[in-house]
């Protein structure tokens, strides 16, 4: 596996140039590439965007959020989105059947109307040239993240001006129902500290897309 560099590379695009990602294609790490970045920063609307201009597989690390039945169990309902409350040792499982090239992995989707993963929902088929991960802790030093991280070829971290991105999750949690007050409350008590943690972990990725906002 490629060493990483001391610090990782800073990409800024010009504006919307629309040959900004025709510049990213040449830095792509190999077949298995790491987006991460604080909620709401923009990673699974780059990871689409990836896979309408490159053809990349996107696995989304929100399909290996636990179902309520588990967080409950973990005590964990209430900070839905804490890195406990993912199944990090299955993400690292179907990592490797996907490095392993099995001939069809199925990998599971998050549905934001229930809030709840939904297995088999997404075919990594082995011809895959390039499938893209996204998800917030793909980075963390913690001893089951960093066996996900050892599973990637690289990990491009995305940033966002945080007014931006916190203004956007909120809009986000309003459209998915919840209502304004209660969306600030959950941002404050549950994404913020999140967020603190991916950017703290951002000093370990291969790149760092500094996103205007
Ligand atoms: N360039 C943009 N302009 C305006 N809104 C955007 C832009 N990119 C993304 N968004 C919106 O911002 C919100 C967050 O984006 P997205 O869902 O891609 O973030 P994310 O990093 O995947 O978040 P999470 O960690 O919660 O999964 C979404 O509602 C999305 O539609
Ligand atoms: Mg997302």
């Amino acid at each position: 596996m490629r060493r990483r560099p001391a610090s990782p590379l800073l990409w800024q695009p010009d504006g919307v140039r629309p040959s900004a990602l025709d510049d990213l294609r040449p830095l792509v790490p190999g077949r298995v590439l790491g987006v991460t970045g604080a909620p709401g920063a923009g990673k699974s609307t780059f990871a689409t965007r990836l896979a309408a201009e490159w053809g990349a597989v996107v696995v989304p690390m929100d399909g290996f959020h636990c179902a309520d039945v588990e967080l409950r169990r973990r005590g964990l309902l209430d900070r839905k989105g804490v890195p406990d409350s993912f199944d990090a040792e299955g993400l690292a499982a179907l990592l490797r059947r996907v490095r392993d090239r099995e001939e069809l992995v199925l990998a599971p989707a998050f549905e934001r109307d229930l809030e709840q993963p939904l297995a088999g929902a997404l075919p990594v088929p082995c011809d895959a040239d390039l499938v893209v991960v996204e998800g917030s802790y793909l980075l963390l030093d913690q001893p089951r993240w960093r066996a996900v991280r050892a599973l990637l070829d690289g990990v491009w971290h995305l940033r966002l001006p945080q007014d931006v991105r916190r203004r956007r999750l909120l809009a986000r949690h309003v459209e998915f129902g919840k209502d304004p007050a209660t969306a600030e409350a959950w941002v404050s008590r549950v994404d913020d500290p999140n967020a603190a943690l991916v950017e703290a972990a951002a000093e370990r990725a291969d790149l760092v897309l500094d996103l205007p906002g």
